[in-house]
C-alpha cells in the first residue's frame, strides 16, 4: 500500500526547512504500526489520567461543599509548592505519578561516568569554522558552555571530522590534527565545570562530505574546489541527491579511515572528552557502508550483513582500543532509511547491529533515523523516533537515547519513565532555549536545590521571588 505524504523537514546539513512529497514506503508499515501503537497507548494513558484528575476534583468539590476538609488535589499541591518559593507544576505535570521524583532528573552511570540527569544535547553541526581549519572557536565555547550551564547532563559536540575530507562542509570542526586538541580543551574543561559530561561525535561525511553551509551557500550540493570543496569518498560511486559522484574507496582508503577514527578518538581523550560517539547515521560514510542502497561493493565490505557492518565494527574496535575502560562509547545509528526498497537498512538490521556492537564494547545506541536516501519521506511528529529507541533498547538489551521532536518536559519524562530510552536528547528546542533543563525541572516540580542551577543563578530559579 502506498500513500502520498507532504512533509515539513529540516535539512540536517543546512538546518533549512524543506517540504517533500513522495510515496510512503510500504516496507516500513511494521515500524509505523509500532509508532502508531505507541501514540495510541500514550493517548489512552493521558485520557485515563485526565479522567482520574477530573474525578479527584469532583470529589474535592463535593467534600468542600459538605464543609469537610477537602483532600488535596494534585493542582492544590502544585500551588502550595510554588508558594513555598520553589518550582511550579503545570497542568501536564499533574499527570505524573504523585509523590515520585521525575526520572528525567535521576543520574545515570555508564562505565565510570555519571550523567547528572537524562536530558542530553545531541550533536548539531553549527558549520561555524569560518577559517576552515577544523578548530572550534569562541562561538563554539559559548554555544556549548551555555548549554552546560543550562543544566544538560551531557553535551555531545557536533559532527567532528576525523579527516579533512571527512568534513560535511568546509566549515566543520575536526580532530584530525594534534593542533586541534587545544582548541577543544578549554571548551571541554568549562562544560565539565558547569556539571555536564562532555562528549564528541566523530564523523566521516563520505559521499555527503564537501557540501555547503549557511555562510558558503551550495546547500545540499558539492562545494567547488575553488571555494574550499573536494572530491568526496564513498563505498560505491553513487551520488547523494544533487551532490557530485563520489570516488569508490579502495581497501587501503577504507583501512585509512579506521586509523583516522582511532587517532581522532585518542585526541578526543587528550582534549578531555568523557564520551566518544561514532556517527554511523544520517547517510554519512559509516551508514553508507551499512545500507545496500549506497553500498554496491562486492569485496569483504559489501554484500552480506556481516560485510556491510564490517567497517563500523572495525572502527568501534579501533576507538574502543584507545578509550580508557572507564569512558563510555556511543554509536549513533539511523534505525531505518525509510526506503521502499526491499532489503534496505531497517529496524531488524539495526537490532542485529546493536547486538554485535554491544559485544565489541559499545555502551549506548543513540537511535535516530533517515538521511541515507535523498528525498524520502520521514513521518516527523512528536516522538516519531521513540519506538525505534524502545525496540533497540529492549530487543538488544542496551541503553539507548531517543531523539526527534521531543520538546516538552512531560513528554520527555514519560519516555524515560516508561523505559523507552535511558535518556532523551533535546536538539532544536535547545537551540532556542539553552536553559531547557531548568524549565523542565520547574515544570516537573523539582526543587531549585535539586535542579541543575549554577550556584550563581539560584536566586533566579523558577518560583523564587526574593
Ligand atoms: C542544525 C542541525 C545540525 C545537526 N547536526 C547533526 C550532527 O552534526 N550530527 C548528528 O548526528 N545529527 C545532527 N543533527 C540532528 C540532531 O542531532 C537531532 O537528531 C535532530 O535535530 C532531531 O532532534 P530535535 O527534533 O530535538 O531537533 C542536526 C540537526 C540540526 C537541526
Amino acid at each position: 500500500m502506498s500513500k502520498h505524504h507532504e512533509q515539513d523537514l529540516v535539512d540536517e546539513v543546512s538546518g533549512a526547512p524543506k517540504t517533500v512529497t513522495v510515496d510512503e514506503p510500504s516496507g516500513v508499515e511494521s515500524v509505523e504500526a509500532l509508532a502508531q501503537e505507541a501514540a495510541r497507548k500514550a493517548k489512552k494513558a493521558k485520557k485515563a489520567e485526565r479522567e482520574k484528575l477530573k474525578a479527584e476534583r469532583k470529589a474535592a468539590k463535593k467534600a468542600a461543599k459538605k464543609g469537610k476538609k477537602a483532600k488535596d488535589t494534585k493542582d492544590d499541591k502544585a500551588a502550595k509548592e510554588s508558594k513555598k518559593g520553589f518550582a511550579t507544576r503545570d497542568e501536564d505535570a499533574a499527570e505524573l505519578p504523585d509523590g515520585e521524583s521525575p526520572k528525567l532528573f535521576e543520574p545515570l552511570t555508564l562505565r565510570s561516568v555519571t550523567f547528572r540527569n537524562r536530558i542530553w544535547m545531541p550533536p548539531m553541526d553549527t558549520y561555524s569554522v569560518f577559517a576552515q581549519d577544523g578548530k572550534p572557536t569562541p562561538f563554539h565555547y559559548q554555544h556549548y558552555v551555555s548549554r552546560a550551564m543550562g543544566g544538560f547532563g551531557l553535551i555531545i559536540a557536533e559532527s567532528t571530522a576525523v579527516a579533512p575530507e571527512g568534513r560535511i562542509s568546509p566549515n566543520d570542526v575536526g580532530l584530525w590534527d594534534d593542533s586541534q586538541i587545544d582548541a577543544w580543551r578549554w571548551i571541554v574543561a568549562d562544560v565539565k565545570k558547569a556539571g555536564a559530561v562532555a562528549g564528541v561525535q566523530l564523523n566521516h561525511g563520505g559521499r555527503k562530505a564537501s557540501t555547503g553551509s549557511f555562510s558558503l551557500g551550495y546547500i545540499n550540493e558539492t562545494v567547488p574546489s575553488d571555494k574550499g570543496g573536494w572530491q568526496p569518498l564513498a563505498p560505491s560511486p553513487i551520488p547523494f541527491g544533487k551532490c557530485t559522484i563520489p570516488v569508490e574507496m579502495t581497501t587501503d582508503q577504507i583501512h585509512a579511515v579506521v586509523d583516522q577514527f582511532r587517532a581522532a578518538a585518542q585526541r578526543a581523550v587528550w582534549a578531555g572528552f568523557q564520551v566518544v560517539e561514532i556517527h554511523a547515521a544520517h547517510g554519512y560514510l559509516l551508514s553508507e557502508f551499512l545500507d545496500p542502497l549506497s553500498n554496491h561493493r562486492t569485496d569483504e565490505y559489501g554484500g552480506s550483513f556481516e560485510n556491510r557492518i564490517r567497517l563500523l565494527v572495525e572502527v568501534v574496535d579501533a576507538v574502543r582500543g584507545v578509550l580508557p575502560d572507564e569512558l563510555p562509547l556511543f554509536v549513533r545509528v539511523s534505525a531505518t532509511d525509510w526506503s521502499v526498497e526491499k532489503g534496505s537498512w531497517d529496524l531488524k538490521q539495526t537490532i542485529a547491529l546493536s547486538h554485535a556492537l554491544k559485544e565489541h564494547g559499545v555502551d549506548l545506541m543513540d537511535v535516530s533515523t533517515g538521511g541515507i536516501i535523498a528525498g524520502v519521506t520521514i513521518p516527523a511528529a512528536p516522538n516519531y523516533q521513540v519506538p525505534f529507541s524502545d525496540a533497540v533498547h529492549h530487543q538488544a538489551s542496551i541503553p539507548t537515547t531517543a531523539v526527534g521532536l521531543i520538546t516538552d518536559a512531560v513528554q520527555a519524562e514519560k519516555i524515560v519513565r516508561s523505559d523507552q530510552a535511558s535518556a532523551v536528547e533535546i536538539g532544536r528546542a535547545a537551540l532556542r532555549d539553552p536553559y531547557w533543563p531548568l524549565r523542565a525541572a520547574a515544570e516537573l516540580g523539582v526543587s531549585k536545590q535539586d535542579a541543575p542551577y549554577q550556584p550563581q543563578y539560584v536566586r533566579g530559579a523558577y518560583g523564587t521571588t526574593r
